[in-house]
């Protein structure tokens, strides 16, 4: 490796740079297909995958403003039989350098190490991460990753069912957010990503909530102080 070289070496393994595109951001990579050259990235996240298919939240789903954007998508996915039979396969096939990895959510426990069951050993999949800022349906809708002990069940399910690197991604919102990336250490994971969307909400000129959910995740572009001749149309957090 020289001393211009991008390359990275992550989970024991080489990748060519140190890009890799968020999770949600590129789909499932045959979206982004012709708009740039995802071999040439270090890797791909995919979009969320659910044990049935989800047709995500009711439209607008993302909204702009000025130094950033709103989005509340829903975890819109196929499913995971039907990424498992086509959109993995393309990607396998279509990437030969950058890595896959998937990104996995569940509503109980289970589902997420059912997921990652039914995906462990699919061609070329580097490893997964499991998006715990997901609603727990048998808790009153609180995210997983805002309680250690689902963090700690969740990674160690999903570690069970494979030997591939497991990334657990965390929830910005956490008062501690290392003491949570050492429990999901703990159970098994072998790195953390940080962070989720911050959870806003963006008004129109009318007063109604610009997303047909209502709420959703902010992602900026400008820091919250160049902003501050804009007021109206910065989220509210
Ligand atoms: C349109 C969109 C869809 C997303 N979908 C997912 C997803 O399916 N799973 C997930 O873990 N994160 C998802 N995210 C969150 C991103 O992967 C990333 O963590 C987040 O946008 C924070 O980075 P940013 O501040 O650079 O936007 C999504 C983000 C956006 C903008």
């Amino acid at each position: 490796m020289n001393s211009l070289s991008l390359e990275r070496e992550l989970f024991g393994r080489r990748f060519q740079n140190p890009l890799l595109l968020a999770a949600g951001t590129a789909g499932f990579g045959r979206e982004l297909n012709g708009v740039l050259r995802l071999d040439r990235l270090g890797g791909i996240i995919t979009k969320a995958v659910s044990l049935q298919p989800r047709h995500g939240n009711a439209p607008p789903r993302v909204a702009e403003f000025t130094g950033g954007m709103l989005n509340s998508i829903g975890l819109a996915n196929p499913g995971v039989e039907s990424v498992r039979r086509e959109a993995l396969p393309w990607l396998s096939t279509h990437l030969t350098r950058a890595h896959i990895l998937v990104n996995v959510v569940g509503f109980t426990v289970e589902e997420y190490a059912e997921v990652v069951r039914r995906l462990d050993g699919a061609p070329r999949i580097t490893g997964f991460e499991l998006n715990l800022s997901c609603p727990n349906t048998s808790a009153g809708g609180i995210e997983f990753g805002a309680d250690s002990g689902c963090v700690q069940r969740i990674v160690a399910a999903c570690r069970q069912r494979t030997k591939l690197p497991i990334v657990a991604k965390l929830s910005p919102l956490l008062p501690d957010i290392g003491g949570m990336a050492v429990v999901a250490r703990d159970a098994g994971a072998d790195a953390v990503s940080a962070v989720n969307t911050i959870p806003g909400i963006l008004y129109g000129n009318t007063g109604e909530a610009r997303l047909g959910h209502g709420s959703g995740g902010v992602s900026a572009t400008q820091p919250a102080s160049s902003l501050e001749d804009r007021t109206g149309e910065e989220p509210e957090m």
